[in-house]
This record gives C-alpha cells, sequence and structure tokens, in this order.
C-alpha cells in the first residue's frame, strides 16, 4: 500500500506563475475586490471558479460543509439557492448564518465570506429555479436531496417521472426552491506565496462602512 503521509508531503503547493496582490491599493468594498479577483480567475480559465464552500451549522452548532454554485453576487451580498427540505436548507432554517469559501488554485487566491444569511422573494427564487437545467429543475422539483435512496433505479424513475411534470407545465416551481443572500460581516482574501509570505487582507462591516486589516500568515 502506498505510504500516503510520504506521498502528501511531497505534493507540490503554491507553484507556478502567482500573481500579486498589493493591499494597499484596494478599493473600500469588498464586493468589488471579490469582483475583481473572480474576473481574474474567470480570465485565468481557473475550472469552475464559481464553485464554493458553503459551510452552515446545526441547531447544535455542529457545522456541515459542502460545494455550491455561486448565483450571483453584488453590493447586497453572495446569492446561492437552495431547497429548504435539503440538509442545508434545513440548517439555513435553524441558523441563518453561513461561510463561503473560494479557492482558485492556479492563482494561489482564496476567500472567505461570512455573515448572517436572508432569504429573497419567491418571485426571485423562482426566477432562480426556472433559470436552471431541465435536469437539475427535475432534481430539485423532488425535493428528495439528501435523504436515503434505495437504488439507482429508484432515482431513475423519479426523475424521469419530475422531468416529464415540467414538461407539462413548464412555469411549475416548487415553493421549497428558495435564493439566499449572505450578507457579508467580514470577507478576507488570501494570496498565497511560494516563499510562504502569504498576504491576508480582512474587510470588517460595521453597519454600511468597512474596515481593513492586515492578518499574520
Ligand atoms: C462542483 C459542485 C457544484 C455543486 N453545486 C451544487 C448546487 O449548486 N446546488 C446543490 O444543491 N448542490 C450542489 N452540489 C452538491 C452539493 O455539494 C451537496 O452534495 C448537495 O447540495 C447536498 O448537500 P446537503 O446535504 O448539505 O444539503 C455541487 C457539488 C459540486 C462538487
Amino acid at each position: 500500500m502506498a505510504d500516503v503521509r510520504q506521498l502528501l508531503r511531497g505534493l507540490p503547493v503554491f507553484g507556478g506563475e502567482l500573481p500579486a496582490f498589493d493591499p494597499a491599493a484596494t478599493p473600500d468594498a469588498p464586493v468589488e475586490l471579490f469582483t475583481d479577483w473572480l474576473l481574474g480567475a474567470i480570465r485565468a480559465q481557473v475550472p469552475e471558479p464559481h464553485a464554493m464552500t458553503l459551510a452552515t451549522a446545526d441547531a447544535d452548532g455542529n457545522p456541515s460543509a459542502r460545494t455550491l454554485i455561486l448565483k450571483d453576487v453584488d453590493a447586497d451580498g453572495w446569492r446561492f439557492a437552495a431547497h429548504d427540505g435539503s440538509a442545508k436548507g434545513r440548517e439555513l432554517t435553524a441558523r441563518p448564518y453561513a461561510a463561503l469559501t473560494f479557492y482558485w488554485q492556479p492563482l494561489a487566491r482564496q476567500v472567505r465570506v461570512r455573515g448572517p444569511v436572508v432569504r429573497e422573494s419567491a418571485e426571485r427564487s423562482a426566477a432562480d429555479f426556472l433559470a436552471r437545467s431541465a435536469g437539475a429543475r427535475a432534481e430539485a422539483l423532488l425535493g428528495r436531496q439528501s435523504r436515503p435512496l434505495e437504488s439507482l433505479a429508484e432515482r431513475d424513475t423519479a426523475v424521469a417521472g419530475a422531468a416529464e411534470r415540467l414538461a407539462g407545465d413548464p412555469g411549475l416551481v416548487p415553493p421549497e426552491w428558495t435564493l439566499h443572500t449572505l450578507r457579508a460581516e467580514s470577507v478576507e482574501f488570501w494570496q498565497g506565496a511560494a516563499d510562504r509570505n502569504h498576504t491576508r487582507l480582512v474587510y470588517r462591516r460595521t453597519g454600511s462602512a468597512w474596515t481593513k486589516e492586515l492578518l499574520w500568515p
């Protein structure tokens, strides 16, 4: 069997040409810097740069994390969607507070966002649902995410049934589909460096004003 510990030690990290990051030349609002970094990741052809880790906690405070797709971001916050019946949906109902992490590996850039999560209107949630692919809508219509599944055949039959329902009623939207906005209280930008002199800048919000602070790597 492979010596995993030895293998892990030998793996490179923060290689290649890395971008510069000057915290003194950053905008006042973190959403502007986030958008700048996101566009940089898209330009650099980072695979799935809109994939992020969403961390939530249950009513006891025990955390869960999973990968999700970012739907939008603006001055109001970072948007993602979930079915209220999924584990993440239930956790957000119990504790509407979350953390997001983005990692753009080829650029050695990480962004961490934390804050309360608010539910968007039924209209905005419906618009998000209707913009999903047919397969994604069929899966979400079932509302069974994260529940135990007897067999893959059971899944395929149920999804085919949901797809048929949607084909007959293309405007159908499950009321449990919710667009959420994470209203950031803090946003940290982390630029990795091969020599480990990483640069960290955290924005913290008080009311509508942001302060910035450097952090030790
Ligand atoms: C790249 C990637 C993107 C994903 N995007 C979504 C997504 O947008 N929505 C979603 O519900 N699950 C998405 N998933 C699956 C989730 O990670 C997770 O398995 C699912 O949402 C169930 O999580 P839960 O049990 O915590 O509710 C994605 C997984 C990967 C690897």
